[in-house]
Protein backbone atom coordinates (compact mmCIF):
# COMPACT_ATOMS: atom_id res chain seq x y z
CA UNK A 1 0.00 0.00 0.00
CA UNK A 2 1.59 3.46 -1.13
CA UNK A 3 0.52 6.89 0.02
CA UNK A 4 0.92 9.01 -3.54
CA UNK A 5 2.42 11.84 -3.78
CA UNK A 6 2.24 14.80 -6.31
CA UNK A 7 3.19 17.97 -6.59
CA UNK A 8 0.62 20.94 -7.80
CA UNK A 9 1.44 24.44 -9.27
CA UNK A 10 -1.69 25.43 -9.30
CA UNK A 11 -2.30 28.34 -6.64
CA UNK A 12 -5.85 27.16 -5.58
CA UNK A 13 -6.14 24.69 -2.76
CA UNK A 14 -9.44 23.24 -2.57
CA UNK A 15 -9.00 20.41 0.03
CA UNK A 16 -7.93 19.90 3.34
CA UNK A 17 -4.93 21.86 3.90
CA UNK A 18 -1.59 21.80 6.11
CA UNK A 19 0.09 25.13 6.00
CA UNK A 20 3.25 25.14 7.95
CA UNK A 21 4.25 28.39 9.67
CA UNK A 22 6.57 30.26 11.88
CA UNK A 23 5.01 31.38 15.02
CA UNK A 24 6.98 34.84 14.00
CA UNK A 25 4.96 35.50 10.92
CA UNK A 26 1.74 35.32 10.06
CA UNK A 27 1.81 37.20 7.13
CA UNK A 28 0.13 34.66 4.82
CA UNK A 29 -2.18 34.11 6.95
CA UNK A 30 -4.26 37.28 5.75
CA UNK A 31 -5.42 35.82 2.54
CA UNK A 32 -6.46 32.44 3.73
CA UNK A 33 -8.08 33.13 7.43
CA UNK A 34 -10.38 35.01 8.39
CA UNK A 35 -10.11 38.22 10.98
CA UNK A 36 -11.55 35.85 13.84
CA UNK A 37 -9.50 32.95 12.88
CA UNK A 38 -6.30 34.92 12.64
CA UNK A 39 -7.22 36.17 16.11
CA UNK A 40 -7.70 32.55 17.57
CA UNK A 41 -4.62 31.53 15.87
CA UNK A 42 -2.51 34.18 18.10
CA UNK A 43 -4.34 33.15 21.04
CA UNK A 44 -2.97 29.53 19.95
CA UNK A 45 0.60 30.62 19.98
CA UNK A 46 0.55 32.39 23.02
CA UNK A 47 -0.75 28.94 25.22
CA UNK A 48 2.82 27.64 23.34
CA UNK A 49 0.12 25.32 20.93
CA UNK A 50 2.23 24.32 17.89
CA UNK A 51 -0.08 22.47 15.46
CA UNK A 52 -3.77 24.18 15.41
CA UNK A 53 -7.11 22.91 14.02
CA UNK A 54 -9.50 24.92 12.08
CA UNK A 55 -12.56 22.92 10.84
CA UNK A 56 -14.82 24.52 8.53
CA UNK A 57 -17.88 23.31 6.82
CA UNK A 58 -16.09 22.18 3.41
CA UNK A 59 -12.49 21.67 4.69
CA UNK A 60 -10.11 21.01 7.37
CA UNK A 61 -7.61 23.44 7.65
CA UNK A 62 -4.43 22.91 9.54
CA UNK A 63 -1.71 24.99 10.62
CA UNK A 64 1.40 23.49 11.87
CA UNK A 65 4.07 25.45 13.75
CA UNK A 66 7.69 24.34 12.70
CA UNK A 67 10.42 25.78 15.08
CA UNK A 68 13.79 25.73 13.84
CA UNK A 69 16.12 23.32 15.49
CA UNK A 70 19.54 25.00 17.07
CA UNK A 71 20.81 21.94 16.26
CA UNK A 72 20.85 21.55 12.50
CA UNK A 73 20.98 17.39 12.75
CA UNK A 74 17.68 17.66 14.76
CA UNK A 75 15.81 20.11 12.34
CA UNK A 76 14.74 17.46 9.46
CA UNK A 77 13.89 14.88 11.68
CA UNK A 78 11.61 17.07 13.88
CA UNK A 79 9.73 18.07 10.72
CA UNK A 80 9.22 14.18 10.18
CA UNK A 81 8.13 13.68 13.45
CA UNK A 82 5.84 16.24 12.93
CA UNK A 83 4.17 14.90 9.48
CA UNK A 84 3.88 11.72 11.45
CA UNK A 85 2.08 12.97 14.05
CA UNK A 86 -0.85 14.93 12.00
CA UNK A 87 -1.39 11.77 10.55
CA UNK A 88 -3.36 11.03 13.45
CA UNK A 89 -5.91 13.99 13.04
CA UNK A 90 -6.23 13.46 9.54
CA UNK A 91 -7.29 9.88 9.93
CA UNK A 92 -9.41 10.57 12.36
CA UNK A 93 -11.17 13.30 9.75
CA UNK A 94 -11.16 10.42 7.43
CA UNK A 95 -8.64 12.91 5.24
CA UNK A 96 -8.07 10.98 1.45
CA UNK A 97 -5.87 14.01 0.33
CA UNK A 98 -3.99 16.75 2.10
CA UNK A 99 -2.50 19.84 0.70
CA UNK A 100 0.46 20.62 1.75
CA UNK A 101 1.47 24.64 1.70
CA UNK A 102 5.02 25.88 3.15
CA UNK A 103 5.15 29.32 4.72
CA UNK A 104 8.12 29.15 6.55
CA UNK A 105 11.10 30.65 5.37
CA UNK A 106 13.14 27.44 4.94
CA UNK A 107 11.11 24.84 2.29
CA UNK A 108 10.48 21.91 4.66
CA UNK A 109 7.53 20.07 2.57
CA UNK A 110 9.92 17.46 1.42
CA UNK A 111 10.42 16.19 5.01
CA UNK A 112 6.96 16.78 6.24
CA UNK A 113 5.74 14.69 3.57
CA UNK A 114 8.01 12.15 3.65
CA UNK A 115 7.39 11.11 7.71
CA UNK A 116 3.55 11.50 7.11
CA UNK A 117 4.20 8.83 4.12
CA UNK A 118 5.89 6.74 6.33
CA UNK A 119 3.85 6.82 8.75
CA UNK A 120 0.71 5.86 6.89
CA UNK A 121 2.45 2.73 5.75
CA UNK A 122 0.47 -0.20 6.94
CA UNK A 123 0.54 -3.75 6.01
CA UNK A 124 -2.54 -5.49 5.09
CA UNK A 125 -2.00 -8.50 3.36
CA UNK A 126 -3.34 -11.29 5.89
CA UNK A 127 -6.19 -9.33 6.96
CA UNK A 128 -9.75 -10.55 6.15
CA UNK A 129 -11.13 -7.12 6.45
CA UNK A 130 -8.34 -5.26 4.61
CA UNK A 131 -10.53 -2.55 3.39
CA UNK A 132 -11.55 -1.44 6.29
CA UNK A 133 -8.78 -1.70 8.20
CA UNK A 134 -7.11 0.41 5.36
CA UNK A 135 -5.95 4.23 5.93
CA UNK A 136 -8.38 7.11 4.63
CA UNK A 137 -4.96 8.95 3.50
CA UNK A 138 -4.26 8.23 -0.37
CA UNK A 139 -2.93 10.97 -1.21
CA UNK A 140 -0.26 13.91 -0.14
CA UNK A 141 -0.16 16.87 -2.47
CA UNK A 142 2.72 19.46 -2.31
CA UNK A 143 1.87 23.04 -3.12
CA UNK A 144 5.30 24.67 -3.14
CA UNK A 145 6.91 26.53 -6.05
CA UNK A 146 10.04 26.25 -4.71
CA UNK A 147 10.02 22.45 -3.92
CA UNK A 148 11.49 20.97 -6.99
CA UNK A 149 9.88 18.02 -10.07
CA UNK A 150 13.12 16.24 -9.27
CA UNK A 151 13.28 16.08 -5.25
CA UNK A 152 9.28 14.55 -5.47
CA UNK A 153 11.18 11.90 -8.08
CA UNK A 154 13.58 11.16 -5.78
CA UNK A 155 11.06 11.41 -2.18
CA UNK A 156 8.67 9.10 -4.33
CA UNK A 157 11.17 6.68 -5.41
CA UNK A 158 12.93 6.50 -2.11
CA UNK A 159 9.62 6.29 -0.20
CA UNK A 160 8.28 3.45 -2.06
CA UNK A 161 11.22 1.83 -1.62
CA UNK A 162 11.51 1.79 2.01
CA UNK A 163 7.81 0.40 1.36
CA UNK A 164 9.25 -2.15 -0.76
CA UNK A 165 11.74 -3.15 1.91
CA UNK A 166 9.22 -2.93 4.75
CA UNK A 167 6.73 -5.56 2.90
CA UNK A 168 9.50 -7.87 2.16
CA UNK A 169 10.80 -8.30 6.10
CA UNK A 170 7.06 -8.50 7.06
CA UNK A 171 6.18 -11.10 4.61
CA UNK A 172 6.50 -14.62 6.67
CA UNK A 173 8.06 -17.52 5.56
CA UNK A 174 5.11 -19.11 5.45
CA UNK A 175 5.14 -16.95 1.63
CA UNK A 176 8.76 -15.92 1.61
CA UNK A 177 11.03 -18.69 0.84
CA UNK A 178 14.26 -18.10 -0.63
CA UNK A 179 12.74 -19.36 -3.98
CA UNK A 180 9.85 -16.87 -3.90
CA UNK A 181 12.06 -13.75 -2.25
CA UNK A 182 13.96 -14.70 -6.00
CA UNK A 183 10.64 -14.12 -7.40
CA UNK A 184 9.51 -10.85 -5.69
CA UNK A 185 13.22 -9.05 -6.45
CA UNK A 186 12.52 -10.24 -9.99
CA UNK A 187 9.22 -8.61 -9.77
CA UNK A 188 10.19 -5.44 -8.29
CA UNK A 189 13.43 -5.17 -11.20
CA UNK A 190 10.84 -5.47 -13.85
CA UNK A 191 8.61 -2.40 -12.01
CA UNK A 192 11.38 -0.14 -10.75
CA UNK A 193 13.58 -0.67 -13.99
CA UNK A 194 17.22 -3.12 -12.87
CA UNK A 195 17.76 -6.62 -14.29
CA UNK A 196 17.38 -9.71 -12.07
CA UNK A 197 19.69 -12.80 -12.56
CA UNK A 198 18.91 -15.64 -10.01
CA UNK A 199 21.28 -18.55 -9.76
CA UNK A 200 19.44 -22.04 -8.55
CA UNK A 201 20.72 -24.31 -6.45
CA UNK A 202 22.32 -26.50 -9.19
CA UNK A 203 24.26 -23.11 -10.36
CA UNK A 204 25.55 -22.74 -6.84
CA UNK A 205 26.70 -26.33 -5.99
CA UNK A 206 28.22 -26.03 -9.52
CA UNK A 207 29.95 -22.21 -8.35
CA UNK A 208 30.64 -24.71 -5.23
CA UNK A 209 29.63 -21.86 -2.66
CA UNK A 210 30.34 -23.90 0.40
CA UNK A 211 29.03 -21.42 2.96
CA UNK A 212 25.61 -21.19 1.28
CA UNK A 213 24.93 -25.01 1.16
CA UNK A 214 25.84 -25.12 4.23
CA UNK A 215 23.44 -23.07 5.64
CA UNK A 216 20.60 -24.12 2.98
CA UNK A 217 21.53 -28.00 4.08
CA UNK A 218 18.72 -28.14 6.75
CA UNK A 219 16.16 -26.54 4.70
CA UNK A 220 13.39 -28.24 2.45
CA UNK A 221 13.53 -25.24 0.26
CA UNK A 222 16.43 -24.66 -1.96
CA UNK A 223 18.66 -21.54 -1.89
CA UNK A 224 18.75 -19.15 -4.23
CA UNK A 225 21.94 -16.14 -5.25
CA UNK A 226 20.26 -13.18 -6.36
CA UNK A 227 22.36 -10.19 -8.61
CA UNK A 228 20.60 -6.73 -9.57
CA UNK A 229 22.09 -4.50 -12.42
CA UNK A 230 21.34 -0.94 -12.51
CA UNK A 231 24.17 0.29 -15.15
CA UNK A 232 22.64 3.37 -16.61
CA UNK A 233 24.45 4.59 -19.88
CA UNK A 234 24.99 8.09 -18.25
CA UNK A 235 26.77 6.33 -15.05
CA UNK A 236 29.95 8.24 -13.83
CA UNK A 237 32.08 5.49 -11.96
CA UNK A 238 33.32 3.36 -14.35
CA UNK A 239 33.95 0.36 -11.24
CA UNK A 240 30.78 -0.26 -9.80
CA UNK A 241 29.65 0.03 -6.21
CA UNK A 242 28.35 -3.36 -4.88
CA UNK A 243 25.76 -3.88 -2.50
CA UNK A 244 25.38 -7.21 -0.25
CA UNK A 245 22.39 -8.45 1.71
CA UNK A 246 21.96 -11.32 3.80
CA UNK A 247 19.15 -13.06 2.34
CA UNK A 248 18.03 -15.47 5.49
CA UNK A 249 14.66 -15.89 4.94
CA UNK A 250 13.79 -17.47 8.96
CA UNK A 251 16.68 -18.11 11.25
CA UNK A 252 16.34 -20.75 13.65
CA UNK A 253 19.70 -21.04 14.67
CA UNK A 254 19.84 -24.46 12.84
CA UNK A 255 21.03 -27.08 15.24
CA UNK A 256 22.21 -24.25 17.70
CA UNK A 257 18.83 -23.61 17.71
CA UNK A 258 17.72 -20.38 19.29
CA UNK A 259 18.23 -20.24 22.87
CA UNK A 260 16.10 -17.73 24.60
CA UNK A 261 12.15 -17.35 24.97
CA UNK A 262 11.10 -15.50 21.86
CA UNK A 263 13.85 -14.63 20.22
CA UNK A 264 12.77 -17.22 17.24
CA UNK A 265 9.38 -14.99 17.46
CA UNK A 266 10.65 -12.45 14.48
CA UNK A 267 13.15 -14.10 12.81
CA UNK A 268 11.43 -14.00 9.29
CA UNK A 269 13.29 -10.18 9.52
CA UNK A 270 17.27 -11.78 9.06
CA UNK A 271 16.55 -11.31 5.31
CA UNK A 272 16.01 -7.72 6.74
CA UNK A 273 19.55 -6.78 4.94
CA UNK A 274 18.67 -8.39 1.61
CA UNK A 275 15.62 -6.04 1.67
CA UNK A 276 18.00 -2.95 2.37
CA UNK A 277 19.71 -3.90 -1.04
CA UNK A 278 16.48 -4.80 -3.21
CA UNK A 279 15.02 -1.29 -1.71
CA UNK A 280 18.00 1.16 -3.25
CA UNK A 281 18.41 -1.48 -6.02
CA UNK A 282 14.15 0.06 -6.62
CA UNK A 283 15.10 3.38 -5.06
CA UNK A 284 17.99 4.23 -7.58
CA UNK A 285 16.56 2.60 -10.86
CA UNK A 286 13.13 4.78 -10.16
CA UNK A 287 15.44 7.69 -9.63
CA UNK A 288 17.90 6.81 -12.52
CA UNK A 289 20.85 7.56 -10.88
CA UNK A 290 23.63 8.04 -13.10
CA UNK A 291 25.47 5.18 -11.07
CA UNK A 292 26.72 1.86 -11.88
CA UNK A 293 25.47 -0.28 -9.00
CA UNK A 294 25.44 -4.00 -8.69
CA UNK A 295 22.98 -6.09 -5.72
CA UNK A 296 23.85 -9.16 -4.34
CA UNK A 297 21.58 -11.42 -2.19
CA UNK A 298 22.41 -14.92 -0.92
CA UNK A 299 19.60 -16.79 0.59
CA UNK A 300 18.39 -19.61 2.12
CA UNK A 301 16.41 -19.96 5.73
CA UNK A 302 18.24 -21.82 8.52
CA UNK A 303 16.96 -24.80 10.04
CA UNK A 304 17.46 -27.91 11.25
CA UNK A 305 16.35 -30.41 9.14
CA UNK A 306 17.88 -34.16 8.61
CA UNK A 307 20.46 -33.28 6.73
CA UNK A 308 21.53 -30.17 8.39
CA UNK A 309 25.26 -28.96 8.97
CA UNK A 310 26.08 -29.87 12.53
CA UNK A 311 28.45 -27.81 15.24
CA UNK A 312 31.87 -29.35 14.67
CA UNK A 313 31.56 -29.69 10.90
CA UNK A 314 34.65 -28.12 8.21
CA UNK A 315 33.06 -26.79 4.67
CA UNK A 316 35.10 -25.04 2.20
CA UNK A 317 33.50 -21.69 0.79
CA UNK A 318 33.52 -20.60 -2.00
CA UNK A 319 36.54 -18.78 -2.03
CA UNK A 320 38.61 -21.76 -1.07
CA UNK A 321 39.42 -20.76 2.69
CA UNK A 322 37.62 -23.82 4.97
CA UNK A 323 35.50 -22.70 8.37
CA UNK A 324 35.09 -24.48 11.22
CA UNK A 325 31.50 -24.27 11.83
CA UNK A 326 30.76 -24.11 15.89
CA UNK A 327 28.07 -22.64 16.35
CA UNK A 328 24.80 -23.15 13.31
CA UNK A 329 23.70 -19.78 14.42
CA UNK A 330 26.22 -17.86 12.65
CA UNK A 331 24.87 -18.33 9.37
CA UNK A 332 24.94 -14.99 7.98
CA UNK A 333 28.26 -14.63 8.03
CA UNK A 334 28.66 -17.68 6.06
CA UNK A 335 26.17 -16.57 2.97
CA UNK A 336 27.84 -13.11 2.97
CA UNK A 337 31.24 -14.43 2.78
CA UNK A 338 30.35 -16.06 -0.67
CA UNK A 339 28.85 -13.46 -2.09
CA UNK A 340 31.75 -11.03 -0.68
CA UNK A 341 33.98 -13.40 -2.69
CA UNK A 342 31.61 -13.00 -5.52
CA UNK A 343 31.70 -9.67 -5.70
CA UNK A 344 35.59 -9.51 -6.67
CA UNK A 345 34.96 -10.47 -9.89
CA UNK A 346 33.47 -7.20 -10.96
CA UNK A 347 36.30 -5.29 -9.20
CA UNK A 348 34.34 -3.09 -7.92
CA UNK A 349 35.08 0.84 -6.19
CA UNK A 350 32.94 0.25 -3.38
CA UNK A 351 31.29 -2.74 -1.76
CA UNK A 352 28.91 -2.28 1.26
CA UNK A 353 27.15 -5.12 2.74
CA UNK A 354 23.45 -5.08 4.95
CA UNK A 355 22.45 -7.65 7.17
CA UNK A 356 21.13 -8.51 11.29
CA UNK A 357 24.09 -9.81 11.41
CA UNK A 358 24.78 -10.15 15.74
CA UNK A 359 22.48 -9.69 18.69
CA UNK A 360 25.49 -8.02 19.97
CA UNK A 361 24.69 -5.08 17.69
CA UNK A 362 21.24 -4.58 18.85
CA UNK A 363 22.53 -5.31 22.64
CA UNK A 364 25.07 -1.94 21.72
CA UNK A 365 22.92 0.31 20.48
CA UNK A 366 19.69 -1.17 20.08
CA UNK A 367 17.19 0.33 17.67
CA UNK A 368 18.08 3.99 17.15
CA UNK A 369 20.54 3.46 14.96
CA UNK A 370 23.14 1.33 12.68
CA UNK A 371 26.48 0.01 13.76
CA UNK A 372 29.25 -0.34 11.04
CA UNK A 373 32.82 -0.76 10.48
CA UNK A 374 34.56 -1.23 7.10
CA UNK A 375 38.12 -0.91 5.52
CA UNK A 376 37.02 2.07 3.06
CA UNK A 377 38.54 5.35 3.43
CA UNK A 378 37.88 7.70 6.35
CA UNK A 379 35.92 10.08 3.40
CA UNK A 380 33.72 7.35 2.32
CA UNK A 381 33.27 6.61 5.91
CA UNK A 382 32.68 10.54 6.69
CA UNK A 383 30.20 10.75 3.92
CA UNK A 384 28.49 7.69 4.91
CA UNK A 385 28.12 9.07 8.47
CA UNK A 386 27.08 12.55 7.43
CA UNK A 387 23.93 10.53 5.25
CA UNK A 388 23.14 8.86 8.23
CA UNK A 389 22.27 12.04 9.75
CA UNK A 390 20.77 13.82 7.12
CA UNK A 391 17.71 10.75 7.13
CA UNK A 392 18.03 10.32 10.74
CA UNK A 393 19.59 6.16 10.60
CA UNK A 394 22.43 7.31 12.29
CA UNK A 395 26.08 5.23 12.35
CA UNK A 396 28.16 4.51 15.18
CA UNK A 397 31.67 3.17 14.22
CA UNK A 398 33.28 -0.11 15.62
CA UNK A 399 37.19 -0.93 14.77
CA UNK A 400 38.14 -4.24 12.92
CA UNK A 401 41.49 -4.05 14.65
CA UNK A 402 43.84 -6.88 13.83
CA UNK A 403 43.62 -8.82 17.02
CA UNK A 404 40.35 -9.29 16.72
CA UNK A 405 40.99 -11.96 13.67
CA UNK A 406 42.69 -13.96 16.41
CA UNK A 407 39.31 -14.69 18.12
CA UNK A 408 38.23 -16.32 14.48
CA UNK A 409 41.41 -18.57 14.79
CA UNK A 410 40.67 -22.30 14.71
CA UNK A 411 42.37 -25.41 15.64
CA UNK A 412 41.64 -27.71 12.38
CA UNK A 413 40.23 -25.11 9.96
CA UNK A 414 41.75 -21.67 8.02
CA UNK A 415 38.95 -19.71 10.45
CA UNK A 416 35.82 -20.33 12.93
CA UNK A 417 32.36 -18.79 12.37
CA UNK A 418 32.62 -18.02 16.22
CA UNK A 419 34.54 -15.31 18.02
CA UNK A 420 34.67 -14.87 21.45
CA UNK A 421 33.25 -14.00 24.90
CA UNK A 422 33.01 -10.79 23.97
CA UNK A 423 32.76 -8.29 20.74
CA UNK A 424 30.75 -10.33 18.70
CA UNK A 425 29.92 -7.96 16.48
CA UNK A 426 33.48 -6.96 15.08
CA UNK A 427 34.26 -10.51 15.08
CA UNK A 428 31.75 -11.45 12.95
CA UNK A 429 33.11 -7.92 10.64
CA UNK A 430 36.33 -9.74 11.09
CA UNK A 431 34.97 -13.41 9.30
CA UNK A 432 33.36 -11.09 6.79
CA UNK A 433 36.59 -9.05 6.11
CA UNK A 434 38.46 -12.24 5.36
CA UNK A 435 36.69 -12.75 2.72
CA UNK A 436 37.14 -9.38 0.91
CA UNK A 437 40.69 -9.98 0.79
CA UNK A 438 41.19 -6.32 1.29
CA UNK A 439 40.65 -6.73 -2.71
CA UNK A 440 38.22 -3.50 -2.28
CA UNK A 441 37.51 -0.85 0.10
CA UNK A 442 34.37 -2.33 1.81
CA UNK A 443 32.07 -1.24 4.36
CA UNK A 444 29.79 -3.60 6.58
CA UNK A 445 26.36 -2.43 8.63
CA UNK A 446 24.94 -4.38 10.91
CA UNK A 447 21.05 -3.52 11.47
CA UNK A 448 20.24 -6.15 13.59
CA UNK A 449 18.64 -3.83 16.03
CA UNK A 450 17.00 -1.47 13.41
CA UNK A 451 15.98 -3.79 10.64
CA UNK A 452 12.82 -4.55 12.88
CA UNK A 453 10.89 -2.81 15.56
CA UNK A 454 8.66 -5.01 18.26
CA UNK A 455 6.91 -1.47 18.49
CA UNK A 456 6.10 1.83 16.56
CA UNK A 457 8.59 4.22 16.20
CA UNK A 458 7.61 7.84 15.46
CA UNK A 459 7.13 7.42 11.64
CA UNK A 460 8.85 3.81 11.71
CA UNK A 461 5.75 1.84 11.04
CA UNK A 462 5.82 -1.94 13.80
CA UNK A 463 7.80 -4.42 12.30
CA UNK A 464 9.52 -4.36 9.26
CA UNK A 465 11.51 -0.68 9.17
CA UNK A 466 13.20 -0.35 5.50
CA UNK A 467 16.38 0.86 7.30
CA UNK A 468 19.37 1.51 5.35
CA UNK A 469 17.11 2.63 1.73
CA UNK A 470 17.36 5.90 2.95
CA UNK A 471 21.16 6.30 4.04
CA UNK A 472 21.73 4.38 1.06
CA UNK A 473 19.95 6.52 -1.16
CA UNK A 474 21.04 9.83 0.23
CA UNK A 475 24.77 8.50 -0.33
CA UNK A 476 23.98 7.35 -3.90
CA UNK A 477 22.62 10.41 -4.90
CA UNK A 478 25.38 12.14 -3.86
CA UNK A 479 28.48 9.91 -4.90
N1 LIG B 1 20.06 -13.46 12.86
C1 LIG B 1 20.86 -13.49 14.03
C2 LIG B 1 21.14 -12.12 14.62
C3 LIG B 1 19.97 -11.30 15.07
C4 LIG B 1 19.73 -11.13 16.42
C5 LIG B 1 19.18 -10.62 14.17
C6 LIG B 1 18.69 -10.35 16.83
C7 LIG B 1 18.13 -9.82 14.59
C8 LIG B 1 17.89 -9.67 15.93
C9 LIG B 1 22.20 -14.16 13.72
O1 LIG B 1 22.19 -15.11 12.71
C10 LIG B 1 22.67 -14.83 14.96
O2 LIG B 1 21.98 -15.70 15.42
N2 LIG B 1 23.79 -14.39 15.51
C11 LIG B 1 24.31 -14.96 16.69
C12 LIG B 1 25.78 -15.22 16.45
C13 LIG B 1 26.44 -16.00 17.53
C14 LIG B 1 25.93 -17.41 17.55
C15 LIG B 1 27.92 -15.99 17.28
C16 LIG B 1 24.13 -13.97 17.83
O3 LIG B 1 24.32 -12.78 17.62
O4 LIG B 1 23.76 -14.40 18.91
ZN1 LIG C 1 21.65 -17.03 13.36
ZN1 LIG D 1 20.73 -14.85 11.26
Amino acid sequence: MSTKISISRSAKFTGDLIVLSQKNNLKWAQNILTKSEIAYVKSAIKKKIDCVVLPSINRLLIIQFLNSSKDVSYHKEDIRLAGNAILKTLLHNKVSTVEILNYCKQNNTIEYAEGMALGNYQFLKYFKDKKERKSSLQEIKIHNSSTTAIEVRNLVAVLEATYVARDLVNEPLSYLTAPQLSKEIQKIGKASGFSVEVFNKKKIQQLKMGGILAVNLGSIDEPRFNIMTWKPKNAKNKKPVVLVGKGIVYDTGGLSLKPTTNSMDFMKCDMGGAATVVGTMSAIAKAKLPLHVIGLVPSTDNRPGLNAYVPGDVITMYSGTTVEVLNTDAEGRLVLADALHYAKKYKPELVMDFATLTGAASRAIGERGICYMGTADKKVMQRLENSGMQVYERLVEFPLWREYGDDIKSNIADIKNLGGPSAGMITAGKFLQHFTGDEYPWVHFDVAGSAYLKAQSGYRTKEGTGVGVRLMFDFLRNY
